[in-house]
């Protein structure tokens, strides 16, 4: 092989590794950064573990899962029975996460699978599942799709379903920040109607509140940002539009829904 070739491919390498790529996964984590998601996620597990008894779940799928270390998390510690868990993922930064997390053994005895395919498109795994997890992933999801989602999750799989997301673009600066930039309104309210007229019933709820500042946000915060939007608007209208929003003290906090349903 000509040396050039080989050189111009070791530069080419060189050059991937020093850049951080624009995935996704990473990307999330660095919007993280500036929230405390991390530890009230955690406090309300610890919330839950009083109230709820998942000792029968020995199967479970969780859709949008990213690296998966909060369904993961959640599965330590609220199903101690489990014995197969799948995760349903369509970013490849992510599922690479998400097998490098299964790899860790965080979840002795269980075994693991990974679905590199969409919410909408999912077939199910099989047999029933036990336990359904979606937690954060609905923002992505057209609202005719998600009721098919639900349908489908009625006849096919979960006993239970346990869903976060976003309460409204008034109490999220999130959504708030997200319909600011064009992106079509949904509530948590309307997510419980669609799983409500299925056929589940909600058997618990419970709030998530905590902090996000995003004042004088990092590159990778405005990246994030266009990507959710798909690149439809420019930095500075998403430079403009969080300085208006996070200027205010009031709106630095999120309110986030942890709700639970069975059939
Ligand atoms: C905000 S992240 C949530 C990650 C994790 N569940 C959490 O709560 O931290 C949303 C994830 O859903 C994935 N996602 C987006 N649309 C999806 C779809 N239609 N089907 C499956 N996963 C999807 C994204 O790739 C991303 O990893």
């Amino acid at each position: 092989m000509d040396i050039r070739f080989l050189i111009n491919i070791v530069m080419l390498l060189m050059t991937e590794m020093a850049v951080p790529q624009d995935n996704y996964c990473r990307l999330l984590a660095e919007w993280h950064k500036r929230d405390d998601y991390w530890s009230t996620f955690r406090s309300s597990l610890g919330e839950l573990a009083g109230k709820v008894d998942f000792s029968w779940v020995k199967s479970c799928v969780a859709f949008g899962t990213g690296s998966g270390d909060d369904e993961i998390e959640f599965a330590r510690r609220l199903l101690p029975s489990l014995r197969a868990f799948t995760a349903v993922e369509f970013d490849p930064e992510s599922v690479k996460a998400l097998h490098a997390n299964f790899r860790d053994g965080q979840l002795p005895g269980v075994e693991t699978s990974v679905m590199e395919t969409s919410l909408e498109s999912w077939t199910g795994v099989g047999s029933p599942v036990d336990c359904v997890l979606l937690f954060n992933v609905f923002f992505h999801v057209k609202p005719e799709d998600r009721r098919a989602f639900f349908e489908k999750c009625y006849m096919d799989a979960g006993g239970v379903v346990v869903i976060i997301d976003d309460e409204s673009a008034d109490a999220s600066n999130f959504l708030r920040l997200m319909k600011r930039l064009g992106y079509p309104e949904y509530t948590y309210k309307e997510i419980e109607g669609d799983i409500l007229a299925v056929g589940y019933r909600r058997v618990l709820i419970q709030s998530i509140v905590g902090k996000r500042d995003l004042s004088n946000p990092s590159e990778d915060v405005v990246k994030f940002v266009e990507l959710l939007r798909h690149r439809t608007v420019s930095h500075e209208e998403i430079r403009t539009a969080i300085a208006e929003i996070f200027s205010q003290p009031d709106l630095c906090i999120y309110h986030k829904r942890l709700a639970i349903f069975e059939k």
